[in-house]
């Protein structure tokens, strides 16, 4: 099925045929749009932009490309097509048919998790609203205002859910997210990680890599939700993720790349003078980054967790691959904790059902090792001996068991003094910060790179690396 353009939001879910809710959903939709030009992507307004637009759930050709005059983006709402005889595949309701409707009795607990969700998405276009002003590229450029767009769509996609199933504290909530903003000191964003800057570009291909991908593990679990249109909108946006994280994987990569050649043909592991970034400052960035979004998944032990999963409102990681009852009724589980004087790590045994947030943590880790590990086959191509790691789980958290102490990237736990003196060998100081921002400048001619970033392996879409993806006339 494709999507009728030419009606005020493009979707797949029968809005025509439901004349309160689309009058809701347009009463919103200027708010929507005040907010896009305020907080939106700085000084976007005149431009042309190479984007794809979904124009329907299809697996092949759900994306259409072209020019698009920003402003002028269709955000629409799609949902992935009901399946027949879907049932609940996990909890005290497994096996029964999934709601179509909000089932009573968890409604607070299912709008606080499509709430929660909801208040990333154009969290992260607040976040990155000033990169346009100094892309390494008109491909970067791009791809920046391509997820953008998508966030906004996500958030499009979670206020549908609100206005179509929460009436009218449904509709207060859509409201909120247009006013809580990102390092707002009095409205902030929800969640920590999504209140922080991403004002350079390294940092825009680290959050890309790993906040994006917080976003995918979230989505994936709330994909398996009882509450079928729940279920199904994250379906569609999973799809639209893949590219977000594709961004911060290749991003990342061509940094590393350009690092390494800068280093080999210079002979020295300083590649600053040089206009590259150092191994070492871009270690700190994927310190900070990951750590903040380990703290994402929230506190290791959770009633909360666990009732949305004994509720049937939030899965596991790909849940019907999992080899268990998927109910974990009595089951255990083994967590750290810290013991004692805060001076070792313990473990305890735990009800497994309490630990949700850790599983969905602990497979968020794996895949995130896994584009490591691809990171660090490049760097050894090179020839060069340096491996990045990930820090471990107890370093720099703010949420959870490791917040009551401080330890280094390898997991020893140190005295807060140590902790005080050391930490800008770990995490960017106000000078790595300075000296990144200082590489920020923008490029502007096609095909052409910044310094610090070598040039994607090839183009968007079948175009070549030197199209004009972003026009400004
Ligand atoms: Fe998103
Ligand atoms: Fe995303």
């Amino acid at each position: 099925m494709n999507i009728d353009y030419n009606e005020t939001i493009p979707n797949n879910v029968d809005l025509g045929d439901d004349r309160r809710l689309l009058r809701a959903l347009e009463r919103w939709q200027p708010a929507y749009i005040d907010w896009w030009k305020q907080m939106g992507p700085v000084e976007s307004d005149d431009l042309r932009v190479y984007l794809r637009t979904a124009i329907s759930v299809d697996t092949d050709g759900w994306a259409h490309f072209d020019y698009v005059h920003m402003p002028e983006y269709r955000w629409g709402i799609f949902l992935n097509p009901r399946e027949q005889d879907r049932r609940i595949g996990f909890g005290a309701h497994k096996g029964e048919p999934v709601w179509t409707e909000v089932p009573g009795e968890y409604r607070t607990e299912l709008r606080r998790l499509i709430v929660t969700q909801g208040d990333t998405e154009p969290a992260s276009v607040e976040q990155q609203r000033e990169l346009g002003r100094t892309a390494p590229s008109l491909y970067d450029l791009r791809n920046l205002y391509q997820v953008n767009v998508e966030e906004g769509r996500h958030l499009w996609a979670m206020v549908y859910l609100l206005h179509a199933y929460f009436g009218r504290d449904g509709r207060e909530e859509a409201d909120e997210m247009l006013e809580r903003h990102a390092g707002d000191p009095d409205r902030p964003r929800i969640l920590q990680a999504f209140n922080e800057q991403t004002d350079d570009w390294l940092s825009f291909f680290m959050f890309t890599y790993f906040q994006d991908r917080d976003g995918k593990f979230q989505l994936a679990a709330l994909a398996e939700s009882g509450f079928d249109p729940l279920a199904r909108t994250c379906r569609f946006m999973l799809t639209e993720e893949a590219h977000h994280m594709f961004v911060g994987e290749s991003g990342v990569m061509r940094v590393l790349q350009r690092t390494c050649e800068l280093m080999n043909e210079h002979d020295t592991d300083d590649v600053r003078p040089y206009g590259g970034i150092d191994l070492v400052t871009i270690q700190k960035w994927m310190n900070f980054h990951y750590s903040i979004c380990l703290d994402l998944f929230g506190s290791e032990r959770s009633t909360n967790a666990a009732n949305y999963f004994s509720m049937g409102l939030k899965g596991r990681y790909q849940e019907s691959k999992l080899d268990d009852d998927h109910k974990l009724d009595g089951e255990q589980v083994e967590i750290a904790k810290v013991a004692g004087d805060g001076s070792t790590i313990d473990r305890e045994t735990i009800a497994a059902l309490t630990a949700m947030n850790l599983k969905l943590r602990q497979d968020y880790t794996k895949d995130s090792q896994r584009g490591v590990n691809r990171f660090n086959k490049m760097i050894a191509a090179h020839g060069i001996d340096f491996t990045l790691t990930l820090p471990d789980e107890t370093f720099n958290r703010k949420i959870g068991i490791f917040q009551a102490i401080e330890a280094t990237p390898e997991g020893r736990i140190i005295s807060g003094e140590e902790w005080a003196k050391r930490r800008h060998e770990w995490l960017p100081t106000a000078e790595d910060q300075a000296f990144v921002r200082s590489l920020m400048k923008p490029v502007t001619e096609p095909g052409k790179m910044a310094s610090w970033v070598a040039p994607p392996k090839r183009g968007i879409h079948g175009q070549p690396i030197d199209f004009e993806y972003v026009q400004f006339h």
